[in-house]
């Protein structure tokens, strides 16, 4: 590590979309930069397209499949052997399962559920120590609006116990939104347990991004719909303007020591009523530390 690379960012998913122009901007500010990534040679791209614009850049890639614990403690294994100090995670990797049949991550839970939250629960935890260790740290949780039954449109959040596996029902939209609750109670239980720690736990909504969408869609009509209709709507927001939220959660210094906050468009902003409920958020953190097998 060079002397100007002293403070250290790891993010999930940061090979594409708001993940990626975030890393970008990380790097430009002379952080060292790890890309948690599933996908190594698109790591590689990725490094490759921030070193073209910025040739000083410090960005490396660890491998990290959220979907398996195996491969989450290994990451963190990995990075724990560096001795690096970390002051900025940034748990953005994440998406929905299309279709009307739920599929399961490596360690049977239903892979919206399993990715979004669980993987970046049992990864967090196990960076915790290096993280107090390099207090003033911040740990930023992407959620969405999506969780907010005031906001959301469509099929809402339900999350049940029981169902969390699709045992009663499977719909992309409702386990993604349930994902992102839990990713909001998650954010805000953190903040509770870190407290006195000098490290801060916030929730980000990056708001909808049409060109991250697009740039996931296999049709051109679909593309196009994205990239030039949805991407013109007054409510759009674009790669920079996401990205510029999660530089703040992570950097500004009006966010310095605020914790427990849901941010969007860089401000604090209300989350859903369910999401303030310390005791839901306690269950779901009890029952992950069972299901990560945490202990
Ligand atoms: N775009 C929006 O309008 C919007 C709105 C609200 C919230 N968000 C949230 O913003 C975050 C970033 O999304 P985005 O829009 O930038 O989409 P994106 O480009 O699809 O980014 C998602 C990233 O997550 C990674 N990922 C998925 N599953 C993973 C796994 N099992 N292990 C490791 N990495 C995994 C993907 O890696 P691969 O390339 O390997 O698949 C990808 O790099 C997500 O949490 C999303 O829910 C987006």
């Amino acid at each position: 590590m060079s002397l100007n690379q002293e403070r250290v960012a790891m993010i999930t998913g940061g090979n594409s979309g708001i993940g990626f122009a975030t890393a970008t901007k990380l790097a430009a500010k002379g952080y060292l930069v790890l890309l948690a990534s599933r996908n190594q040679q698109a790591s590689s791209q990725a490094i490759a397209r921030i070193h073209d614009l910025y040739p000083q850049a410090v960005v490396e890639s660890i491998p990290l499949d959220l979907s398996s614990f195996v491969s989450v403690r290994a990451c963190a294994a990995a990075f724990n052997a560096r001795g690096l100090p970390l002051h900025v995670l940034i748990n953005n990797a994440g998406g929905s399962v299309p279709g009307k049949q739920a599929s399961f991550t490596m360690d049977g839970f239903e892979m919206t559920f399993g990715t979004n939250h669980l993987g970046h629960f049992l990864l967090t935890n196990l960076l915790l120590d290096v993280l107090k260790g390099s207090a003033p740290a911040r740990v930023i949780t992407v959620s969405s609006e999506l969780h907010n039954p005031d906001y959301a449109k469509g099929p809402l959040a339900d999350f049940d116990y029981d169902n969390l596996k699709g045992e009663k029902y499977y719909h992309p939209q409702v386990f993604y939104r349930n994902s992102k609750l839990a990713n909001v109670w998650f954010a805000y239980e953190l903040q509770r347990r870190l407290s006195g720690s000098g490290v801060t736990s916030n929730a980000v909504c990056p708001g909808f991004v049409p060109a991250a969408i697009a740039a996931r869609r296999n049709s051109p009509l679909e593309q196009f719909f994205y990239s030039q209709v949805m991407a013109r709507m007054p409510f759009a927001r674009s790669l920079e303007q996401a990205s510029t939220s999660y530089m703040v959660a992570a950097t500004d210094p009006a966010f310095e020591g605020v914790g427990g906050k849901f941010i969007v468009d860089g401000k604090e902003k209300a989350s859903s009523k369910d999401s303030y409920d310390e005791v839901k958020a306690r269950r779901l953190w009890e029952r992950s530390v069972e299901w990560c097998g945490l202990g």
